[in-house]
């Protein structure tokens, strides 16, 4: 059985947690998209880690990672990433961490170039600033710099040299900034290169032989629907395709291979960065679910924004992704709600939609329509059952079921590992 678990919302839906606990039954688990750009949070025992690039399984001994050919790679992040985890008692191995030869590299000129790109913005998109959008345009640009060139000192040479010709012009010319030496970024990544070369492979053989094993894979997403670069609330997206299609580009994975399709949502919604949100709260909720969810960046410690759970967003995401199941994260965040409201639709300009739109203007001003409900006014950490739940969080749940046309499997209530419940 093949599996994508993915986000319906802006990210940060809780991807992380829910990939520990169903990558217990598979036998690898695959990044296909994205970057460090990326913050999956898992607490084990007491002990909390935050994954940015490697997939959020390795802390299964035993099970296979495998960074995927749509992932953007910043080797350094990677090794830090990789190091912290040892210091920790983890030993990421060769045996059990795959990066595929076609994965971009993050370049340092990447991370400068998204930084000053958005001091010239008027819009700006409140980036992570890793790099990502830079270095994706450098692959659709045919000038990008992939693993497998850090192995091969001839053609990582010309490739840096053509690429430095062109970005110190910029640099000084558009930004006024310092031009890049070749021979320390070369070196640099050489170095990179030594070190991560024992894990570079061909990923896309490898998955398609162990499929063909009948192995079973899990396809970690990273960012959510909102941010995929053609489905999400574009330009204040990120620069690949977080949607499931991302899955068999990203992988080398056929879509026929592909069992299931799981997407997380919270039970309310944030979003980090700017760009349109039609259901924000108002400032007193904000802060109070802000600081009862811990709604803060895990990749850059930027506060989220918070609202109400929005049908029409997560409906769009249903449809675009073929989601067979829904898993609601944090419901017990909104434990102490005395009323929680649903979004069913927008408005603008006294024309109703049902549909999530693409014209920015009307999703910049939708004013929501809410259904009201009441709350259930009870801590919800402590219950393992569906049937255990306050009978209100059950309505809750099966009105979202009705309005997103699909079936709820999994119900978090704490952070913690086993704070779950499934149906
Ligand atoms: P996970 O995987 C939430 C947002 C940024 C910004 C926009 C573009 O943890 O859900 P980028 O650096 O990607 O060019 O920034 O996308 N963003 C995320 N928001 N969760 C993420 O990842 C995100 N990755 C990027 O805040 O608005
Ligand atoms: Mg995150």
């Amino acid at each position: 059985m093949n599996l994508v678990v993915l986000g319906a919302q802006w990210g940060d839906e809780g991807k992380g947690k829910l990939i520990d606990i169903v990558s217990r039954d598979a036998d690898i688990t695959v990044r296909y998209q994205g970057g460090n750009n990326a913050g999956h949070t898992v607490v084990v025992s007491n002990k909390e880690y935050i994954f940015h690039l490697l997939p959020s399984a390795i802390l299964h001994k035993g099970k296979v990672c495998v960074i995927g050919n749509g992932v953007v790679v910043d080797p350094r992040a990677l090794l830090e990433e990789m190091a912290a985890l040892k210091k920790r008692g983890l030993n990421v191995t060769p045996r059990c961490l795959k990066i595929s030869d076609r994965c971009h590299v993050v370049m340092p000129y990447h991370r400068v170039l998204d930084g000053l790109r958005e001091t010239k913005r008027k819009n700006k998109i409140g980036t992570t600033g890793r790099g990502i959008g830079p270095c994706y345009a450098d692959k659709v640009t045919r000038c990008g710099i992939r693993m497998v060139d850090l192995l091969n000192p001839k053609v990582l040479k010309e490739k840096l040299q053509d690429n430095l010709n062109e970005k110190n012009e910029v640099f000084n010319k558009v930004f006024h900034h310092k031009a890049y030496s070749f021979i320390g970024i070369y070196n640099e990544y050489l170095g990179y290169g030594k070190k991560l070369g024992s894990y570079i492979c061909d990923t896309m053989l490898y998955l398609n032989k162990a499929i063909g094993q009948k192995k079973s894979v899990l396809f970690e997403g990273a960012q959510g629907t909102f941010l995929d670069i053609d489905f999400g609330t574009y330009p204040f997206v990120t620069s690949s395709n977080s949607t499931v299609g991302g899955v068999c580009v990203g992988s080398g994975v056929a879509p026929t291979k592909i069992d299931k399709v799981i997407a997380c949502v919270k039970a309310y919604t944030t979003r980090v960065g700017e760009g349109p949100f039609p259901t924000e709260f108002s400032k007193r909720l904000m802060e109070e679910i802000r600081t009862k969810g811990n709604e803060f960046g895990a990749t850059t410690g930027r506060p989220r924004r918070c609202g109400w759970f929005d049908s029409v967003l997560v409906r769009y995401a249903v449809i675009v992704n073929g989601v067979s199941d829904l898993a609601i994260m944090k419901l017990d965040v909104l434990d102490d709600l005395r009323k929680i409201k649903i979004c069913t639709a927008y408005r603008y300009r006294g024309k109703v939609y049902k549909e999530f739109p693409t014209d920015f203007e009307v999703l910049s001003h939708a004013e929501p329509v809410y259904e009201e409900m009441d709350g259930w006014m009870m801590p919800t950490s402590g219950i393992r059952s569906y049937r255990r739940l306050p009978r209100n969080a059950r309505k809750y749940i099966e009105r979202l079921e009705q309005l997103l046309k699909v079936g709820v499997k999994y119900i978090s209530i704490g952070t913690k590992r086993d704070e779950i419940i499934v149906r």
